[in-house]
């Protein structure tokens, strides 16, 4: 679906701005909003290209540049940390050959930092595609990269 099409489905409504711009960045392999997306978005809603642009630097499930197929988020608020979420993210980098903030050459994972996912009950956690991965050992990464290395056609 092209970007006219989703937005036909989106009310001219300023609280909708989030849920049309995380839809957009779903379409895409590279998970992120563009220029001219941002502009098409502000024009659609209403709203000011600054308004825009303030909601994507907020939101860490947003982006301004391309990222990876698969975008590892990494908790790092104090119950993950006091729970060696450290370890994971040297886990990740190892295996991955990137530092936090870095996108694999394969353009398949890209890793970042993230505030809290909402499982501070089982840290550490971190989130992949929508989906978080709680209780986290160095073993368990492993594991969850393997299988999704394993889904690349
Ligand atoms: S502190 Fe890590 S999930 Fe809440």
């Amino acid at each position: 679906m092209d970007l006219t099409q989703l937005l036909a489905q989106y009310p001219h409504e300023e609280n909708r701005l989030i849920d049309l711009l995380l839809d957009i960045q779903k379409q895409k392999n590279n998970h992120f909003i563009s220029e001219q997306e941002i502009q098409m978005v502000a024009k659609h809603i209403g709203v000011s290209e600054a308004k825009v642009c303030s909601v994507i630097s907020f939101y860490t499930l947003l982006s301004f540049h391309p990222r990876g197929r698969y975008v590892i988020q990494i908790c790092r608020d104090i119950p993950c940390h006091i729970n060696h979420s450290a370890s994971i993210v040297g886990t990740l980098e190892q295996l991955l050959g990137i530092q936090m903030g870095q996108t694999t050459q394969n353009g398949l994972f890209s890793l970042e930092y993230s505030s809290c996912l909402g499982h501070c009950d089982a840290p550490p956690s971190m989130r992949i595609d929508g989906r978080t991965y709680v209780h986290l050992t160095p073993d368990k990464v492993k594991a969850i990269i393997s299988e999704y290395r394993g889904r690349t056609p």
